[in-house]
This record gives structure tokens, C-alpha cells and sequence, in this order.
């Protein structure tokens, strides 16, 4: 892929952007084909984000690839999603690796198959220590469920539940916030994505479908992110 990126200053670049990757089912209906033909193609829009966050010099992407929510489609559909998930996580881990990519999964995943979860484990021990982009993957994940388990383990702990101490529990507690939000397909909704973590950062909410999302749909965003200017409830320094 050889493609001229609009050059933006590195203070402008995101450090940690979080994808909700929605519209494959109706990428897919607009082509007389079932839903689990457009999850493939969601998942070739996901290595070119993946590649593309590499190129622009972005440190951490979050990917909302199943939500809790989603076990209530219908059984054929969370069976091909976890057939998918499998497939291509056993298909990319290697690559991945070898691109210094740090994966990391996020999400209550109990009611995930055995296989599923031993694949996960071994592709985030595997990539523990690598330097590159880290790469989180929320699956069976909600953002409820992330703040009420940070409370709950501090429960147990008998600690004292404040704005920090439930900042250190989160799944992900040591990586900033995301700074850009991109959600694709058109809706204005978290749909219990990072609640917690989401409190200040740039919503980039398109009517793009993931599987048409792309490098330059992508530089499109960060080019959006660059010229925000972000307040964190303060004034403007010139004020
Ligand atoms: C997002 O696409 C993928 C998952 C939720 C797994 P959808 O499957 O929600 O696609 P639409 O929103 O029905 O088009
Ligand atoms: C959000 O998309 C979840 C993922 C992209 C994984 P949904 O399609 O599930 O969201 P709703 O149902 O439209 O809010
Ligand atoms: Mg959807």
C-alpha cells in the first residue's frame, strides 16, 4: 500500500484513538449478502486501520469488536462472529508480532469458548513485551461492566472508592484515554463502549460503513482531530 498521507504535526497526532466498528450488516444488505459476509469484510478494514495507526505514529488503538450487548443477536450470527474471531486471530498473530504490535483483549469473557480464551491468552503473552502499537481488543466488553468490576475490586480490597482508585482497576489502567473516538455506520451512540474513559475525548461520529472505512477515511479523522481544540472544561489560553 502506497499511499501520501497528509503530513500533520506529531503533537497533533492521537496517542490512543478507540473504533466503534459498526455498519457491516448493512454493508453487507446493500449487497443482497448475509451479515457474516460483511463481518469478513470488517475485519480487512480493521488491518488496514491497524497499518495505518502505524504509518501516522499512533501508540494505542481500541476496537469495539463485540459488546456484551451482542450475545442477544441472533445464535447463528455470535457463532459465525466467534468462528471469525478465532479464524482471524489465529491468522494474524504472527504477523502482528513481527510488526511489534502489543494485543491486549478487554471484556467479561466467561461465556467465551475455551479455545477462544487460550488464543487470547497466548497472542497477549506472546506480544507482552513488544514496543509498537498496543492494540486493544474489546470483545464481550461494556463499559458498565468495566467500572462495576473496578468497583467491585476494590470492595474486596476494603479500599475506598474514588475518581482515581477506580481509574487503577479499569481493564486497560495504563494507557491514556482515548483522544479520538471514530464511530462509523451513522449512529450518534457510545453503545456502552469506554464509558469511564471516554469523558473527554473527540467524538468523530461518520455515516461511512466499517467495511468501506479506509486509510484515507482514517487520515480524514485524525486530520478532524487535529484541528479540535480541547478545553478539559478550561478556557482558551488566549481568553
Ligand atoms: C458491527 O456491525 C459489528 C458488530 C457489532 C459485531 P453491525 O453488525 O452492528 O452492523 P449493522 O449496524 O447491523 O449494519
Ligand atoms: C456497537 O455496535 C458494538 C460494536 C461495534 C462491537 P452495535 O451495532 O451493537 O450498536 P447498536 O446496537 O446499534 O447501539
Ligand atoms: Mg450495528
Amino acid at each position: 500500500m502506497t499511499q501520501n498521507l497528509p503530513k500533520l504535526p506529531d503533537d497533533r497526532i492521537p496517542a490512543h484513538v478507540a473504533v466503534i466498528m459498526d455498519g457491516n450488516g448493512r454493508w453487507a444488505r446493500q449487497r443482497l449478502r448475509p451479515r457474516a459476509f460483511g463481518h469478513q469484510a470488517g475485519v480487512k478494514a480493521a488491518r488496514r486501520i491497524v497499518r495505518a495507526c502505524h504509518q501516522h505514529g499512533v501508540k494505542a488503538l481500541t476496537l469495539f469488536a463485540f459488546s456484551q450487548e451482542n450475545w442477544q443477536r441472533p445464535p447463528l450470527e455470535v457463532t459465525l462472529l466467534m468462528r471469525l474471531f478465532v479464524r482471524t486471530l489465529s491468522r494474524e498473530i504472527n504477523s502482528l508480532h513481527k510488526n511489534g504490535v502489543r494485543i491486549r483483549f478487554i471484556g467479561d469473557h466467561r461465556d467465551f469458548a475455551p479455545e477462544l480464551r487460550a488464543l487470547m491468552a497466548d497472542a497477549a503473552a506472546l506480544t507482552e513485551a513488544n514496543t509498537g502499537l498496543t492494540l486493544v481488543v474489546a470483545a464481550g466488553y461494556g463499559g458498565q461492566w468495566d467500572i462495576a468490576q473496578a468497583a467491585a475490586s476494590l470492595c474486596r480490597d476494603g479500599l475506598p472508592i474514588t475518581p482515581q482508585a477506580i481509574e487503577s482497576r479499569l481493564a486497560v489502567a495504563d494507557l491514556p484515554h482515548p483522544d479520538l473516538l471514530i464511530r462509523t455506520g451513522g449512529e450518534k451512540r457510545l453503545s456502552n463502549f469506554l464509558m469511564w474513559q471516554l469523558a473527554y475525548t473527540e467524538l468523530h461520529l461518520v455515516d461511512m460503513l466499517w467495511p468501506d472505512f479506509d486509510e484515507s477515511a482514517f487520515s480524514e479523522a485524525l486530520a478532524w482531530y487535529a484541528g479540535r481544540e480541547r478545553r478539559f472544561g478550561r478556557v482558551p489560553e488566549a481568553s
